[in-house]
């Protein structure tokens, strides 16, 4: 794919991210240079320990760079105000976890309804738990649905602020194959059908085959990017 005319969505330039570790500190990012461009499907890949983790936690706004810049609309977010990081966080990004960090007292279309309301410009709760396909399940609590369907009522909390940006760490790490499956069809229903962005982390090389383009991270740096010409859908992946 060329990129070269368009603007892209999220853009690090020379990123760096240090930890404290023991008396100093730890380098985990290394002078990351990424554009993430609208409406793709970015995979960054990588071994456990990598920097994925962090590397999505800067992009959305939930840690900040020690060097470089972030840019979200070619607008600077490297070391915004609390105040302006927080709206950042609200209004642009949704965010999916391995361990889906549901509610446990709130239905699945509360959950859904409890984020919308802290939006700016939400869609129904009721038509984001219906592009999940859960709306059989809308009146059952995080307990009584499966790890399949808790993560995609967490899809579900993700679109329902109409994000630009989704950010998934991990989402199907905690799945059988059969219902990882089942997720990566519905992160492939947003992009493909809704025009979302998604970047998704994983360390399983053969969800990086349904990404249109794949980011390799290896000890805190970018190894690669490389496009996918035809990415697979979601139920050719076999692990
Ligand atoms: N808050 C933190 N303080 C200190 N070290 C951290 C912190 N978060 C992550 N690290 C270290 O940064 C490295 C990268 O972590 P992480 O981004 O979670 O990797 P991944 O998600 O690829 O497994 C690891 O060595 C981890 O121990
Ligand atoms: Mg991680």
């Amino acid at each position: 794919m060329i990129h070269d005319n368009i603007r892209p969505l999220a853009k690090l330039v020379d990123a760096s991210k240090d930890f404290p570790s023991g008396d100093g500190v730890i380098r985990v990012l290394k002078n990351i240079d990424l554009e993430i461009f609208p409406d793709e499907f970015v995979v960054v890949l990588g071994e456990s320990g990598c920097g994925k983790t962090t590397l999505m936690n800067i992009i959305g706004g939930m840690d900040q760079l020690t060097d470089g810049k972030l840019f979200f609309e070619d607008k600077d977010f490297s070391h915004p105000p609390e105040k302006e990081l927080t709206a950042y966080r609200r209004r642009s990004v949704g965010f999916v976890f391995q361990d889906y960090n549901l509610m446990p007292n709130l239905t699945a279309l509360e959950n859904v309804q409890f984020i919308a309301e802290l939006a700016d410009d939400p869609m129904d709760a009721h038509e984001a738990i219906e592009k999940v396909r859960l709306t059989d399940r809308a009146d059952h609590y995080p307990g009584q649905l499966s790890g399949g369907q808790q993560q995609r009522v967490s899809i579900a909390r993700a679109i329902v602020k109409r994000p630009k940006l989704i950010l998934a760490d991990e989402p199907t790490a905690a799945l059988d194959h059969n219902t990882a499956i089942e997720v990566l069809r519905t992160f492939e229903e947003i992009v493909r059908g809704q025009g979302t962005t998604v970047m998704m982390v994983t360390h399983n090389a053969e969800i990086a085959r349904m990404a249109d383009r794949v980011v390799r991270l290896r000890d805190g740096r970018i190894d690669s990017v490389s496009d996918n010409p035809h990415p697979l859908r979601a139920e050719e992946l076999v692990w």
